[in-house]
């Protein structure tokens, strides 16, 4: 299984191709779309991977400091982009100052976690109130697909198959089972395809402990590949515009 330390270079050489679907034509416009002005802003970009976010919040105007627990992709970032603070730390135990961030931003990051409590009750401890706290993670209702391969063909099911006369029932996908779940990076940009687990959580999971955290919910996207995505992958760019990835959600710590 492969580790965000093995992975750092090859993760920030195929995001600087500039055709990481998935990320350059889908989730990044997404949540770019859905973030305020940051001029002047305290950002605080957890997971933050290779600080290619944490370069965009620059730009905007914001300072900002990035935490990613592979130390790795933070050597990567202090490179990538230099201005930054950065903390070398797992985010379910931040050590940032209380009440100091305007905003806080963990792009696929929250799905790497067995429990979200401590994150989530870190996060809403560092932000200012009235903060925003915006995250994406792999669509909870699509992650849990039964994938597989045949005849050259690359199958993702969620469904089921019944036979009512027969009694008989094949369930693909298990949603409700809480778990590890790998997911194949298969883009072959990737070069052979590339396992990574995720903490597949329920909806009501996700939910109920944003709520628990003390957090206001104040708007759930689904977003859709934007059409320059069609470019660079016509194949992910049908199936994405009909079938959700990834999911973002505003989170906002009471005034
Ligand atoms: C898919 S990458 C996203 C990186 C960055 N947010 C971006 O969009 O470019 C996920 C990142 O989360 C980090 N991560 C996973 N678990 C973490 C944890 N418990 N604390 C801090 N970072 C974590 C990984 O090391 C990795 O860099």
């Amino acid at each position: 299984m492969a580790k965000y330390d093995d992975l750092a270079d090859i993760y920030h050489n195929t995001r600087m191709s500039g055709k990481a679907f998935y990320n350059e034509y889908y989730e990044v416009p997404a949540m770019l779309r859905l973030l305020p002005n940051l001029k002047g802003k305290n950002v605080l970009d957890l997971g933050c991977g290779s600080g290619i976010y944490t370069k965009i919040f620059l730009s905007k105007g914001a300072a900002v400091t990035g935490v990613d627990i592979s130390r790795k992709m933070i050597e990567i970032a202090k490179t990538y982009a230099p201005e930054a603070k950065y903390l070398c730390q797992n985010m379910t135990k931040l050590t940032v100052p209380k009440s100091s961030f305007d905003i806080a931003v963990a792009s696929l990051a929250l799905q790497y976690l067995t429990n979200w409590k401590p994150a989530l009750k870190a996060v809403y401890r560092s932000l200012k109130k009235g903060g925003f706290f915006f995250f994406s993670i792999t669509n909870p209702l699509f992650e849990i697909a039964d994938v597989f391969d045949r005849s050259g063909r690359h199958y993702s099911w969620i469904g089921h198959d019944t036979n009512f006369k027969k009694g008989k029932t094949v369930v693909h996908g298990d949603y409700f089972r809480q778990r590890w779940i790998v997911l194949k990076w298969r883009t072959e940009r990737w070069g052979k395809p590339i396992g990574l687990r995720n903490y597949h959580r329920t909806l009501e999971y996700v939910i109920n402990t944003c709520i628990a955290a003390g957090f206001v919910i104040k708007g759930v996207y689904e977003p859709r590949p934007v059409a320059a995505g069609a470019k660079i992958s016509p194949v992910e760019y049908k199936i994405r515009s009909q079938l959700p990835n990834f999911m973002i959600f505003k989170l906002q710590k009471p005034n």
